[in-house]
């Protein structure tokens, strides 16, 4: 695939992805609680890569998915990922002023608003996956697709708690501080498994479960998954280093600034980068071995690597 065909190809499907994205946003009910929904959506409008959903629908795709019950699970994996965003930005965790180029939704609404809005996202992330029932109700195949949908849930939710993403960010802030010698090689890639590649994971194995691919098929986006989120974490380390703030569209040097361990700081950026680089082999190696058609995933994943924002 060329350079110039993959670019516009991504545009595209980034451009359906938001629109599934926005559909799924709660609407004003003209009621008191005006405030946090309006802070859940300034922070999920604010843009972002939108990666997650993205891939989700990838891998739906890849393995013969074709309906529409996997939007409602795409609009909340972004979900998901936009409340760990908005507590990971506060002043509590990591004390961020800017994110996807605005003021953090604290600095906004201040930090009752922003709580609360994130703990309303990851709720209504769960209101919005189980429509996904209502494309299903009254058909033929309701049984088969509906325990895809169960087991779909259950992956969502496993893989964003307390033995996923939650995890992750927990050990993560208790690790602020703690001088860089403190923290293992071993340690910082629970840390970076967990708070990153469990969110990338999900989506990959969402796809791959509600079009119904084989157990074999859903632990090899597993793995997937978990390579392309180390190297993600891995590069978002390095931006805060080399990055532009402007382009980022979040402060830089926020890792130095909380004294943090990173990847940077244990092997150096060149070191980094290198690790980046091979996990991305990596990656693609497992994506070559999978029959249909993975080149815009290949391409996908070789760019995020190169990502500068
Ligand atoms: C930021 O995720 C948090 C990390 C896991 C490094 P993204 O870089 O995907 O953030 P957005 O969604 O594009 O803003
Ligand atoms: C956060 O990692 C990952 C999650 C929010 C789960 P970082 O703290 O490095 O993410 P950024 O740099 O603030 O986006
Ligand atoms: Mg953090
Ligand atoms: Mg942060
Ligand atoms: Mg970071």
């Amino acid at each position: 695939m060329e350079e110039r065909v993959f670019e516009e190809e991504l545009k595209k499907k980034s451009a359906a992805v938001e629109q599934v994205i926005r559909r799924f946003l709660p609407e004003d009910d003209g009621g008191y609680a005006k405030k946090i929904r309006e802070a859940m959506c300034y922070s999920m409008e604010a843009g972002g890569k939108r990666i997650r959903p993205l891939l989700m629908y990838e891998s739906y795709h890849l393995f013969g998915g074709e309906s529409a019950i996997v939007e409602p699970f795409m609009a909340a994996i972004e979900m998901i990922h936009t409340h760990s965003l908005i507590h990971d930005d506060l002043p509590a965790i990591d004390n961020d002023d800017l994110r996807r180029g605005k003021p953090t939704v604290h600095i906004v609404y201040g930090e009752a608003a922003a709580l609360l809005a994130g703990d309303a996202l990851l709720n209504y992330a769960y209101e919005t996956a189980l429509q996904s029932f209502l494309y299903i109700y009254g058909r033929e195949d309701f049984q088969e697709i509906g325990e895809r949908i169960a087991e779909a849930l259950r992956t969502m939710s496993n893989k964003t708690g307390i033995r996923g993403m939650l995890a992750g960010q927990s050990v993560d802030v208790e690790n602020e501080k703690s001088g860089h010698l403190s923290i293992d090689r071993d340690m910082l890639d629970y840390i970076y498994e967990y708070k990153t590649s469990k969110l990338i994971e999900a989506p990959l194995q969402i796809g791959a479960i509600l079009a119904g691919a084989d157990k074999s098929d859903q632990l090899c986006m597993d793995d997937l998954g978990k390579r392309i989120g180390l190297a993600f974490q891995i590069q978002d380390d390095i931006l805060d280093v080399t990055g532009d703030e402007r382009e980022l569209g979040k402060p830089v040097r926020s890792d130095e600034r909380n004294e943090k361990t990173t990847y940077v700081t244990l092997l150096g950026i060149e070191g980094a980068r290198q690790k980046v680089e091979t996990l991305t082999e990596q990656a693609a190696g497992l994506l070559e071995t999978i029959p249909g058609d993975t080149e815009f995933l290949i391409h996908l994943v070789k760019k995020l690597a190169a990502r500068t924002k």
